[in-house]
């Protein structure tokens, strides 16, 4: 829902346009890259070098390691920029916009959030959009109308699964920050 909500309510992402997903690999960025895809976006992820192949696989046509570059000292621009994850400073993201791009902040290091959730207003005068996700459990538009035909279903990705007992250990993976997918505690055996 989170990255449902920033994709297509938030940034209103059309068929054609470039999309950059900063954190593709963790529990939101790997619904966002399938999302983006099913909207007709040309997608980039952004990740480490282990979920290169990951990101790929779930649809991306462009993958940044970001060990190795930085997509906002890049000269390429985005209609959209989603940041899920990681510190990427605001304004230098704003630059990486095209001239009527939009900058949705959806989690990612504190000090990003913060400057996201205070300037976004700000800075989106004119005709670029900084704009933050704050994503509803219950929202007026809940999911997609149908599941794309030619790729399948959008699948959520599972990196690890606990059992109840082991919630905190779960809890404990998560917060390393690396998790490449969802973490699923199993409330009662199948
Ligand atoms: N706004 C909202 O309503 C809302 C809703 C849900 C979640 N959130 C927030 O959204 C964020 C993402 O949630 P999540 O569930 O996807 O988290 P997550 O699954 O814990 O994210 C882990 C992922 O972050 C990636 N990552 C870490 N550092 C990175 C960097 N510098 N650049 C790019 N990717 C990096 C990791 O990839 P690598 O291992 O490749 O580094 C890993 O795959 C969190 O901050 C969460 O609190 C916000």
């Amino acid at each position: 829902m989170t990255a449902l909500q920033a994709l297509r309510d938030q940034a209103g992402v059309q068929p054609g346009q470039r999309v950059l997903i900063a954190g593709s690999a963790g529990g939101v960025g790997t619904f966002a890259v399938q999302l983006a895809k099913y909207f007709g976006a040309e997608v980039t992820g952004v990740c480490s070098p282990g979920n290169i192949a990951q990101t790929r696989s779930l649809g991306a046509d462009h993958v940044i390691d970001y060990t190795r570059e930085d997509f906002t000292k890049s000269a390429q621009r985005y209609d959209v920029i989603l940041a899920v994850n990681g510190n990427y400073p605001l304004l230098a993201c704003k630059k990486r916009l095209t001239p009527t791009g939009t900058y949705v902040m959806v989690g990612g290091a504190l000090p990003q959030i913060f400057k996201a959730l205070l300037f976004g207003r700000l800075l989106s005068f004119g005709s670029k959009k900084i704009k933050a996700l704050s994503a509803k459990a219950n929202p007026q538009r809940p999911g997609l109308r149908r599941q794309p035909p030619e790729t399948g279903a959008i699948k959520p990705v599972i990196t690890q699964r606990y059992p109840l007992e082991q919630a905190a250990e779960a809890m404990r993976y998560l917060m390393q920050g690396h998790a490449a997918g969802k973490v699923v505690v199993q409330v009662a055996p199948e």
